[in-house]
């Protein structure tokens, strides 16, 4: 058995692992979830790598953004998603505010995470302009995953949230940052909506590990958010998102459901009263 095999153990993936399957080309599977009991699930499934995204300030919180999700929030959703995941490597986002500023803020916000969490990585969106808080952080023997290409904390700096690195002179800009990640010691980098073309190449060009997500096929690995794929946010449906579920119409319907049979008085059940 290889040390990279996928065989649902107890035993926890590690960084080196991720590494290992870049290097033995076995594609990585990385989810997101924001609570035990979806940790517990999608552990259960097999995943590599669960990412306590920053997006559960969409999915879980309903803003409109990632932006106002604090450090507070994203340690909740962290707390009860590790004590779920028995197999999988969790990582957990930094969110916006608690990074950019100050290398001291930053090394705090990571080391609180880390404390209080029990993750075992991070992700940080950017390149060139957090390498210092990147650094720290990873001096401080916090394992790091970089973010870029279309990073949703600066949505205000593009306008919205289209395709990046387009043009060549941003994907040289990227290529350069994905470079500098690898070498300050990031363990992998997420590669987020950018031309597939552009995310082969950049994974041909890395030796670490790199997480497509609506990037195309070539990258090392790929990660959605649980609730998109799963199909509880049917509206949302931007062109590299896969339905592998319909939850939403099943939650909807079951507890449809459940009402009419409250309302109609048969449920609960003699059986099912003491
Ligand atoms: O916050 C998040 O869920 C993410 C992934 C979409 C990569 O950063």
């Amino acid at each position: 058995m290889s040390s990279y095999s996928n065989n649902h153990t107890t035993s926890k993936v590690t960084t080196a692992q991720l590494q290992a399957m870049k290097d033995a080309g076995e594609k990585i599977a990385c989810i997101t979830a924001y609570d035990y009991t979806m940790g517990r699930l999608v552990d259960a499934a097999g995943v590599d790598v669960v990412l306590v995204g920053d997006s559960a300030a969409n999915v879980m919180m309903g803003y409109d953004t990632t932006l106002p999700i604090t450090l507070d929030d994203m340690i909740t959703f962290s707390k009860g998603t590790v004590r779920g995941v028995k197999r999988a490597l969790v990582v957990v986002d930094l969110p916006f505010g608690y990074y950019q500023g100050s290398i001291e803020k930053a090394v705090d916000s990571a080391v609180r995470v880390m404390k209080e969490t029990g993750a075992a990585a991070l992700k940080l969106e950017g390149g060139v302009e957090i390498r210092e808080q990147i650094e720290r952080i990873l001096a401080a023997g916090i394992p790091v995953c970089g973010h870029l290409g279309l990073t949703p904390q600066s949505v205000n700096k593009f306008g919205g949230y289209g395709v990046r690195a387009k043009g060549d002179t941003e994907a040289e800009r990227l290529m350069n940052d994905a470079r500098m990640l690898q070498k300050l010691g990031c363990f992998a980098v997420v590669l987020e909506k950018i031309p597939a073309k552009l995310a082969a190449h950049v994974t041909q060009a890395l030796t670490i590990p790199t997480i497509g997500i609506g990037a195309g096929s070539d990258t090392d690995g790929q990660v959605l958010v649980v609730q998109d794929m799963l199909g509880m946010n049917e509206g949302f449906k931007p062109k590299f998102m896969r339905y592998f579920g319909h939850i939403g119409e099943t939650i909807t319907g079951s507890v449809a459901d459940y009402v009419g049979q409250v309302k109609n008085i048969t449920y609960p059940s003699s059986d099912e009263s003491y």
